[in-house]
């Protein structure tokens, strides 16, 4: 079997398998990354998003061969130094969620949401959630916890510019 190579999270990998074999599959019971979750296999509910170089991707329909020489992000891989990460603390101050089973995928999509837009409108968290089934039904939490992440990420992205100001 091919060997394929990528960074998850940082940490080189590499994993001899089928080149068609979700990258979901991989993560989960080759890498026992098991935060990213299988809802519907099949592309419909976004439960199963890592990103990869950065952009969401559903990895339950990406081939493992798409991931190889890529740079893949994981829900496990957000945390830095014990901390979560701001769109973690966001979802959990807001109690965005109940059986937390679509949480890794929504956070995964604020973060890439919050990349590209610091400042989204409401209408524009809509659009990129739009897809992002939460089967608990706990909408209207998700979005207040993404405009509290993308308030708490402009608040510390300041407050870092002040200290390389005072520097
Ligand atoms: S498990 Fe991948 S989109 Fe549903
Ligand atoms: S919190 Fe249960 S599916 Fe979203």
């Amino acid at each position: 079997m091919p060997v394929f190579r990528f960074t998850v999270n940082g940490e080189p990998r590499e994993v001899d398998t089928f080149d068609a074999r979700p990258l979901l599959e991989v993560l989960r019971e080759d890498l026992q990354l098991t935060g990213t979750k299988y809802g519907c296999g099949e592309g419909q509910c976004r439960a199963c998003t890592v990103l990869i170089d950065g952009a969401p991707a559903l990895s339950c329909i990406t081939p493992v061969r798409s991931a190889a020489g890529k740079r893949i992000t994981t829900i496990e891989g957000l945390a830095r130094d014990g901390r979560l990460h701001p769109v973690q603390q966001a979802f959990a101050q807001e109690g965005a969620m109940q059986c937390g089973y679509c949480t890794p995928g929504m956070i995964l999509q604020t973060v890439a949401l919050l990349e590209k837009n610091p400042s989204p409108a409401r209408a524009q968290i809509l659009q990129a959630l739009n897809g992002s089934l939460c089967r608990c039904n706990g909408y209207p939490r998700i979005v207040a916890a993404v405009e509290f992440a993308a308030r708490l990420q402009r608040s510390m992205t300041a407050q870092q510019e002040v200290v390389h100001a005072a520097e």
